[in-house]
């Protein structure tokens, strides 16, 4: 970029000294495509994954015990080309051409060190983060996000995503665990699931977003009551399994997005949840929720889990510090 912001070779030719014609000869230091567009905030999270640990770069004594691949679960259908990697670098912006201009430079800087080993790009979002905003839709057209920690529960947060210093590592203080599954929808056959059946698979009604058996979005989740056909939440349904009543207390941050990858070649969409959640500790929030799910959900039917990773993420860096200062210089 010159001084006024515009990258060198928009510099008028035959205008400039020496300089500015060899600068000619090289690639633009910005790849351009957002020099118009304004900040759209843009939010960076980085996250390190178990196999930066292993011997490569003498990180091994500093690994977290709870940064460990995830293990196989029932139904897992994981295609190794989406999942892992040394890095995570999750770009959100209002405008998406603003999220992947960020991707493109930090890997066209990283290259010849780095290099993009997956990528997925996501667009709205599948769950509410904050009593300040409507739930939003998923691609199987529920309500997502209703009973989520939200940001003004800062004694759940703390309780279960930020990472207190002296749970693991000492750099990992006030981070979190960034857990990402791409989840597959199979919306053809879903849109053909009758409505009562939609409802039942998820435990809540489509229009309203409220628990079977209840009126409004916010009512609580009540695991116990009875219709004449047994609960009204059934046994499978995701949402019973996923609460944290079912599962003894356990909460994540979900914060995901939906995806569209065009057509798989038979006729259907490759589409669905690019499910993200944070939390302090995935060994025991995480995979025992994602157990119970790939055990029992109603869901299973309509879903698959098709890309994993795990990754730890340190606490944003201060005025003058960069990305995981504290992890290598520790
Ligand atoms: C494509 C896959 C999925 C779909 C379509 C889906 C959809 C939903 C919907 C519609 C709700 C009800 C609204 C809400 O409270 O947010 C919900 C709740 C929930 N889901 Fe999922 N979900 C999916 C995958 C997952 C996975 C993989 C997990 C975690 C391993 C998960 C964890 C939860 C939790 C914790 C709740 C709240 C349960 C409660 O009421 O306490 N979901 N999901």
């Amino acid at each position: 970029m010159d001084r006024d912001g515009r990258p060198d070779d928009r510099r008028p030719r035959g205008h400039g000294g020496r300089c500015d014609r060899r600068r000619r000869y090289r690639p633009p230091s910005d790849t351009g495509e957002a020099l118009d567009l304004g900040a759209s905030h843009l939010t960076l999270t980085i996250g390190f994954g178990p196999s930066l640990f292993d011997d490569r770069f003498g990180l091994a004594h500093l690994r977290p015990t709870a940064l460990e691949d995830l293990p196989h679960f029932p139904a897992d259908n994981l295609d190794p080309t989406r999942g892992g990697g040394d890095i995570a670098v999750q770009a959100c912006a209002d405008d998406p051409q603003v999220a992947v201009h960020a991707i493109r430079n930090l890997a066209r800087v990283a290259f010849g060190t780095a290099s993009v080993r997956w990528s997925q790009l996501g667009f709205g979002r599948t769950s509410s983060t904050s009593t300040s905003q409507t739930t939003p839709r998923n691609l199987f057209g529920f309500k997502d996000g209703t009973n989520n920690l939200k940001a003004e529960d800062p004694a759940a947060l703390d309780r279960s995503v930020w990472i207190a210093p002296p749970d693991d590592q000492p750099w990992l203080g006030g981070g979190t665990y960034l857990v990402a599954r791409r989840i597959r929808m199979l919306i053809e056959q879903w849109d053909r699931a009758v409505l009562g059946e939609q409802e039942a698979v998820i435990g809540r009604d489509k229009r309203e977003g409220a628990p079977l058996g209840k009126t409004h979005e916010f009512d609580e989740l009540d695991l116990e009551s009875n219709g004449p056909d047994g609960p009204f939440i059934p046994t499978t349904a995701h949402v019973r399994l996923a609460s944290a009543q079912h599962l003894g207390g356990i909460e994540i941050l979900r914060r995901g997005y939906n995806f569209t990858d065009g057509s798989d070649g038979f006729g259907h969409l490759d589409a669905g949840l690019f499910f993200i959640a944070f939390c302090r500790d995935p060994l025991t929030q995480f995979v025992p929720m994602q157990l119970a799910l790939a055990r029992s959900d109603a869901l299973n039917e309509y879903i698959q889990h098709v890309g994993s990773a795990v990754f730890a993420c340190p606490p944003g860096p201060g005025e003058n510090e960069y990305w995981g200062q504290t992890l290598f210089e520790a």
